[in-house]
């Protein structure tokens, strides 16, 4: 299964690889109506070879069980970039590139409704021209290439931990989201 061969794999092909401890590629339900993209694994998640166990996982998750979401069950969480980028750097257009075809499957494979975009570098890979995040986050849109699938950007749960200011707004978004899955 691709899932199990991506994690169990090697791949040395990327510049990420020299520096990670695991490829890190997905948690929660293959099967989920909503599948959530973030940018790249934490140290943690590298650690523990699972996306969003950290902090801002955390936080993803309680976000979401407010609005009666599991992130386990109703949920598939991924990442543009499967291995962690030295340091927390942004992922570089080379990274993205490379790992892209694994995102592709992972899409692909996901019978996913709604594709959630955790900021700005996952809105971009989708839909480039659409800038900047602040306009489009908390909008569901709908790409030709994509049929099928309703977009949403949403902030990134590791703003919360900077900003707890914004926890209404993310949780209007999510209410919103969960609204839509369940009609
Ligand atoms: N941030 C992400 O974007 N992905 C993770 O898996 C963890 C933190």
């Amino acid at each position: 299964m691709f899932r199990r061969r991506l994690r169990e794999s090697d791949y040395q092909r990327c510049g990420l690889a020299a520096g990670r401890r695991h490829i890190v590629v997905d948690r929660g339900n293959p099967d989920a109506a909503i599948i959530g993209i973030g940018e790249a694994p934490g140290r943690v998640e590298d650690a523990r070879g699972i996306p969003f166990c950290g902090r801002a996982g955390q936080e993803l998750d309680e976000l979401f069980a407010a609005e009666g979401l599991s992130t386990n069950k109703h949920l598939l969480l991924v990442n543009l970039v499967k291995c962690h980028p030295p340091g927390n750097r942004d992922p570089q257009p080379e990274d993205l590139a490379r790992c892209g075809p694994f995102l592709e499957r992972q899409l692909a494979f996901s019978p996913a409704r709604f594709v959630v975009l955790l900021e700005t570098f996952a809105l971009r890979r989708f839909a480039p021209k659409r800038r900047p995040f602040s306009a489009h986050v908390g909008r569901f849109f709908r790409l030709p290439e994509w049929p099928g699938r309703e977009f949403l950007p949403l902030h990134h749960p590791a703003l919360l931990l900077r900003n707890p200011s914004l926890e209404p707004l993310m949780r209007e978004h999510v209410r919103a989201l969960a609204a839509r899955v369940a009609t």
